[in-house]
């Protein structure tokens, strides 16, 4: 077993390093689009299950990109970024070569169309914001050859029927659900229960677990 020192605790690499030899790129986190210096619009994900797909594929020996809205200290490479534009322009310049891509990141539909320069003042009445539609970075690398590309999908209703639609809508390999609508699972828990479906709609049920172990299913 090789072992390494990360901080104060000790990692003890797998000793079935199934994953040794690829390349893993794993998105994880909430994006952040800013509405002005101070203040933003994001969404309640914690990262957890993306950083628990991240520790699990390098304890198999994988070599891991993780690209997160939050920093990571980690044995494995990490890159920081924000908004939603931000995290596109990290996963496609880190695209080459990588074996599989796993966007567990919830990436924010829309932006602010102008970003304010200085603090919005208080006017009274409404306030309006015009948002406009990121771009779709999982759709958008469907098409690169010789990967596994992998996205997650977050429902609060109709969780198999609408996960069915939005894998043949991406075109990715295979689609992880999960149902939000549930407290006791998903969005800033520790535990996770959710439906692996594949280009052929085929779907298994992983039964209520912590993320770590779920992590370890799904890789
Ligand atoms: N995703 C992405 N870029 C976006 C939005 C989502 O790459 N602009 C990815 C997420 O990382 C996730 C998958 O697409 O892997 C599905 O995200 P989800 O929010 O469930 O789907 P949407 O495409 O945003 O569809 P909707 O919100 O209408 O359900």
């Amino acid at each position: 077993i090789a072992s390494c020192l990360v901080g104060s605790e000790m990692c003890i690499r797998d000793r079935n390093k199934k994953l040794k030899g690829k390349k893993i790129l794993i998105t994880a986190g909430g994006t952040r689009e800013k509405i002005d210096p101070v203040r933003y619009i994001t969404n309640a994900s914690s990262g957890k299950m993306g950083l628990a797909l991240a520790d699990n594929a390098y304890r198999m020996g994988a070599d891991v990109t993780l690209v997160s809205t939050f920093k990571a200290d980690k044995p494995y490479k990490n890159i920081v970024t924000e908004t939603a534009l931000e995290m596109e322009k990290a996963v496609k310049e880190n695209l080459s070569g990588q074996d599989c891509v796993i966007m567990a990141a919830a990436v924010s539909d829309y932006r602010v169309e102008n970003c304010a320069e200085n603090k919005i003042k208080k006017q009274g009445g409404v306030l309006e914001l015009k948002l406009v539609e990121n771009p779709d970075i999982l759709k958008s690398i469907c098409k690169t050859p010789n990967k596994i590309i992998c996205g997650f999908c977050a429902e609060s209703e109709n969780l198999l029927e609408n996960a069915k639609a939005k894998i043949q809508k991406k075109g990715c390999d295979f689609l992880i659900a999960n149902d939000i609508s549930r407290k006791d699972i998903g969005f800033n828990t520790d535990e996770n229960e959710v439906y692996i479906i594949d280009k052929s709609l085929n779907i298994k049920h992983i039964e209520k677990d912590t993320k770590e172990n779920i992590a370890q299913r799904i890789l």
